[in-house]
């Protein structure tokens, strides 16, 4: 299995100008970058647990004997979750599983649906489109408490206990949470419910290559074991105390230093590779959730945090790449590269005498498609944007595997460049505890006249 290849060429002042970064500057990170991978890998016992998740094989065959004891029994996983309880099983799925999976599943592979969003114009087609008693519900909170996902369980369950009866519910619902914490649990226990655990010192946005993700991965036949080969390849790989030839430290590097020394704080992942393109997305919230902090770990004010973009090639070619290459200089760029596709799709050469058609006869999608990726980088480059890549061999497990753990570590190392706490999310509570104020929850009446005061003398047009 080929390891991911990072080129930061294009970072670089040589190749985009006062943009890019100079070799000091690069340079002058080695030390803190080594001081903050030993900080890190310092809490790999303690708190931060999800460094060990791809070597807890008891655990990868518990959930593999989950899959096979079900196999063929469930059309449908539907996973109940929100943010780090649900961005890593799309993103398995949609790099792991063919595009159509959903419309045609391997005979005897349920299909896969993450229900992420309260909104009830898409819950409500899903209970009036996907019939529960074909389904497996995979309800995976944390917490155990968060409102959108305990609403949509108590829908679920309501429907499933309707049309199969208390006891015939209960095979269709399966629980992700902590071992004792939360109400989720407190409502497995009594109910009987077929529970996984999501370990201590692993936090929701980093918690993919756990329970939360795996679960759901190995139900539609996705290799866990491979994913979790590569996170272990990645592992051992970004130990190294080279600076140069640690691709974490690398990554974490030239974030920090394009950010804070030429004044880039928009990262934008650009996914040229449809099937990662929900990689840029689970990247969006480890970078966003992790590093946007009010605080730095000493308690100043310091309102930090880069912000990050996602997009797909070539479709936003068409879309931002204007932006992108004449815009405000504000941003930098992660490319992601797939060399070998799984597939190629062959260009017929039907119009030989047509020049604007007959330069793409004979090629194939996979020739346009790289062309397109590498105008973007020459583009990019040349209007004095700096870029870099990782490069995937192919998306298959493996390769996606280092690829999760490549970037989980590499936040990680940002949190001590920027000195705030990655593991925290203070914000997202904060949110969290206004809904249930304006839901009523009991304790949250002050609260809840607090947003009426400041709700008082709103500006609005009607
Ligand atoms: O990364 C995080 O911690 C958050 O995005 C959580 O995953 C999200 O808020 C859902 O929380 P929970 O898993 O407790 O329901």
């Amino acid at each position: 299995m080929k390891p991911i290849r990072f080129d930061y060429t294009n970072v670089m002042s040589a190749a985009v100008g006062e943009h890019g970064l100079d070799e000091p500057d690069l340079a002058g990170l080695a030390e803190p970058s080594l001081r903050a991978l030993d900080a890190v890998q310092a809490r790999r016992k303690k708190d931060l647990r999800w460094l060990d998740l791809p070597y807890r094989d008891a655990v990868r065959r518990a959930i593999l004997d989950y899959a096979a004891s079900v196999r063929g029994r469930f059309q449908n996983v539907c996973v109940l979750g929100i943010g780090g309880s649900a961005l890593g099983n799309t993103a398995l799925q949609t790099a792991l599983n063919g595009p159509f999976h959903n419309l045609q599943p391997p005979k005897g592979v349920p299909r896969l649906f993450v229900l992420d969003n309260v909104d009830p114009e898409w819950v409500g087609p899903f209970l009036e489109t996907v019939d529960p008693a074909q389904t497996v519900f995979n309800v995976i909170s944390k917490s155990g408490t968060t409102a959108e996902t305990m609403s949509q369980f108590l829908i679920l369950r309501a429907e499933l206990v309707r049309r199969l009866g208390e006891a015939g519910h209960r095979e269709h619902v399966l629980v992700t949470t902590d071992e004792s914490k939360g109400v989720l649990r407190e409502v497995a226990q009594r109910e009987g419910y077929r529970s996984f655990v999501v370990p201590e010192g692993v936090g929701g946005r980093f918690s993919v290559l756990s329970e939360v993700g795996l679960v759901s991965a190995a139900l539609v036949g996705i290799d866990i074991e491979a994913l979790h080969a590569g996170a272990a390849a990645m592992d051992a790989r970004c130990r190294t105390k080279k600076f140069a030839e640690n691709p974490a430290l690398l990554h974490a590097a030239i974030q920090y230093a394009l950010h804070t020394k030429r004044g880039l704080p928009m990262s934008v992942t650009f996914a040229y590779s449809h099937r990662l393109r929900d990689m840029a997305d689970w990247y969006a919230q480890l970078l966003a959730e992790s590093l946007g902090k009010k605080h730095s770990r000493s308690g100043a004010v310091v309102h930090r945090g880069p912000t990050p973009i996602r997009a797909v090639g070539v479709t936003d070619q068409h879309s931002q790449v204007q932006l992108y290459a004449e815009g405000t200089f504000d941003k930098w760029f992660t490319l992601l590269a797939v060399d070998r596709p799984a597939i190629d799709v062959p260009i017929p050469h039907t119009f030989p005498d047509l020049e604007a058609l007959s330069y793409l006869g004979g090629r194939t999608l996979g020739d346009l498609f790289q062309a397109e990726r590498e105008g973007t980088r020459i583009a990019l480059t040349e209007a004095g944007r700096p870029n870099a890549l990782f490069a995937l061999e192919r998306v298959e497990a493996h390769a996606v595997g280092q690829l999760l753990y490549l970037l989980e570590l590499s936040v990680a190392v940002m949190g001590e460049h920027y000195d705030v706490d990655a593991f925290d999310q203070p914000g997202v509570e904060a949110g969290k505890i206004a809904a249930y104020a304006l839901m009523g929850r009991a304790g949250y009446e002050g609260r809840r006249a607090e947003i009426e005061a400041r709700t008082r003398g709103a500006k609005r047009v009607t």
